[in-house]
């Protein structure tokens, strides 16, 4: 089930929430791309993410994908979390680069996600583009939310803040006090997750760089990673796509080019 207003701004654990009088809105969150040529702007902007554990196998496809929409005509922006800024960049090398407590973590990758969000993503969804993105806000949940067990609420408050539309979408005024209880939630229009076993990936990564920070974690990490996709992919069924990514690379490309096809993005 997609977060709802209450779950997504509510700090507090559930059984501590005192309901206000008159009752209590659980509407879904309202999402800025119900529909991918519905843009408050008019523009007709494409929001992908791609998401996996490491090892899954995930570049080339989206590469595959750039290529593909290209040649249809469109304008591809290919970019990825953490980083496509030079600022989310920098910060992108701290997360993966140096040891930290799990909620410095968080706030810079969420942090690094503001600033890719202001300056790349929403600028290309407004030009018409279509946004290749290498990872986005589900990684956060499965990978600090599952993977290092950090407070889920805590993250779909953060979520609604940073993804909130208030200083995005041509409104200049990026400093504005947010009301993330009101605003719309900017979220990709589909998220391709690659789903390999754990114990598979690591096979498939073994001597082939040096692994980062979340590399060179044991399986067991994986694991529950792996989980929180999947309880992602249980919480927004119709944004997921999950692709077996297990199969021979070909399968798993025709898999993903089907995805693209059946939703009419691709012929
Ligand atoms: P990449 O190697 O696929 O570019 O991903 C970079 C690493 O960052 C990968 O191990 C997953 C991790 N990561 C997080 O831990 N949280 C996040 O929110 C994102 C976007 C990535």
């Amino acid at each position: 089930m997609a977060p709802t207003l209450f779950t997504a701004c509510n700090t507090l654990p559930p059984e501590e929430v005192v309901p206000p009088k008159g009752g209590l809105s659980v509407e879904p969150a309202p999402t800025l791309f119900d529909s991918p040529l519905a843009l408050p702007s008019g523009g007709a902007g494409l929001f992908i993410s791609f998401e996996g554990i490491d090892g899954a196998g995930k570049s080339t496809h989206i590469a595959g994908l750039a290529d593909a929409f290209e040649a249809q005509g469109r304008v591809v922006t290919l970019t990825r979390e953490p980083g496509g800024t030079p600022l989310a960049e920098k910060l992108r090398a701290t997360v993966l680069g140096d040891p930290m407590d799990a909620l410095t973590e968080v706030l810079l990758i969420f942090a690094a996600r503001r600033d890719h969000l202001v300056n790349v993503i929403a600028p290309a969804l407004l030009r018409g583009e279509v946004v290749l993105c290498d990872r986005f806000t589900d990684a956060t949940f499965a990978y600090q939310g599952a993977g290092r067990g950090f407070d889920l609420n805590v993250l779909s408050t953060l979520e609604r803040w940073v993804q909130c539309d208030e200083g995005l979408l041509g409104d200049p005024a990026g400093n504005k006090p947010m009301k993330p209880e009101i605003e719309t939630v900017i979220e990709p229009h589909l998220t391709v997750w690659f789903d390999l076993p754990p114990e598979e990936a690591a096979f498939r990564l073994a001597g082939t760089r040096v692994p980062d920070k979340f590399e060179s974690q044991p399986v067991e990490f994986f694991r529950r990673v792996a989980q929180g996709y999947a309880d992602r992919q249980q919480g927004h069924p119709e944004r997921f796509a999950r692709i077996d990514a297990s199969q021979a690379r070909d399968v798993v490309w025709q898999a993903v080019l089907q995805v693209f096809i059946g939703k009419g993005w691709l012929s």
